[in-house]
């Protein structure tokens, strides 16, 4: 990975971490994009020190925040002449309906807008890699997802095992539909399943979904199993050229049938960029 520049976000805890640690391993340069400096700090120089590399930085912003989302996008276009890798993996979950300051609600905010938002804001910087991929952190959630675009302003009938699974299936559709359009632009854009992960994703989400979380995950795996997928599609010359994939203990597989759906996705694109306030070139 020497001379590849890597973005990530949420590259300060859990899978994100572990996944910037290994890639800074093999030589990349490496921007996280992080919410808490305190955190973002502590994990910079954390890798730093684990690999020897200082090319490993962060940049500031909170996800859910548009706003944020085009202000990074444009500290990151004064920081680095092109984007290798793009690492979509931030993401979270909330136990209550919440909306974002863009008026959406957090869940599809973080765990989609942020992914959509911020690749549209990249893209020129990819294009000029010759060899740019781009990378969803998505989840197997996304078997028991179903699309409400309701719901992407409305709280009716929120609960939040069905609002992940919507935006980890966005992810999937989003991701499918990219690969398309950048067919043409030699980039490539795949999504991932880690596994079941031991990260503090669910002590994020509120006291009771902490408590369910802490004793899911006693049977998870680590982060360092966790990471491996991510780490092999932003690496592994295997990959080169395969786009339009859903990745899973590394190897493609069938992702739920929704996300084969061309109106769905086309659906999904039109709506993210109605609410997004438009981001890539017709
Ligand atoms: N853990 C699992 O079993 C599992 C399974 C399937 C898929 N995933 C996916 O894997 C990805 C990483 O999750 P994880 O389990 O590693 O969780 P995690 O340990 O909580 O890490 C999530 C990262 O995203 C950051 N983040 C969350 N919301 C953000 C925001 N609004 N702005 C900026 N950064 C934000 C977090 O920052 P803070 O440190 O500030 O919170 C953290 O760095 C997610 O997309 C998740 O959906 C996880």
């Amino acid at each position: 990975m020497k001379n590849r520049t890597v973005i990530i976000t949420g590259g300060n805890d859990g899978i994100g971490y572990q996944t910037a640690l290994e890639l800074a391993r093999m030589g990349a340069a490496i921007v996280m994009v992080c919410r808490n400096e305190q955190k973002a700090q502590a994990a910079v120089e954390s890798i730093r020190t684990a690999t020897g590399n200082n090319s490993v930085q962060y940049a500031l912003a909170d996800l859910s925040s548009q706003k944020a989302i085009r202000r990074v996008g444009e500290e990151i276009h004064g920081r680095v002449a092109k984007i290798d890798v793009l690492i979509n993996n931030a993401g979270g979950a909330f136990s209550g309906f919440e909306l974002s300051e863009d008026g959406l609600e957090m869940t599809i905010a973080t765990n989609h807008f942020a992914y959509f938002l911020l690749t549209g804001l990249l893209l020129d910087l990819l294009k000029k890699s010759g060899e740019g991929r781009i990378i969803n952190v998505s989840s197997d959630s996304h078997y028991r997802g179903k699309m409400n675009f309701d719901s992407f302003r409305s709280g009716k009938n929120y609960f939040l095992g069905r609002a992940y699974a919507q935006s980890k299936l966005a992810n999937v559709l989003f991701t499918f539909e990219l690969a398309e359009r950048l067919k043409k632009d030699s980039i490539d854009v795949n999504c991932l399943n880690p596994g079941f992960v031991k990260t503090r994703i669910g002590n994020k989400a509120g006291k009771w979904a902490s408590y369910g979380w802490s004793l899911i995950t006693l049977f998870a795996i680590s982060r360092e199993a966790g990471a491996q997928t991510s780490v092999y599609l932003a690496s592994s010359p295997q990959v080169k050229g395969v786009t339009g994939k859903y990745f899973n203990k590394g190897k493609p597989q069938m992702a739920n049938p929704l996300a084969y759906d061309a109106a769905l996705r086309k659906k999904l694109w039109d709506v993210s960029e109605k609410y997004s306030g438009g981001v890539y070139p017709d």
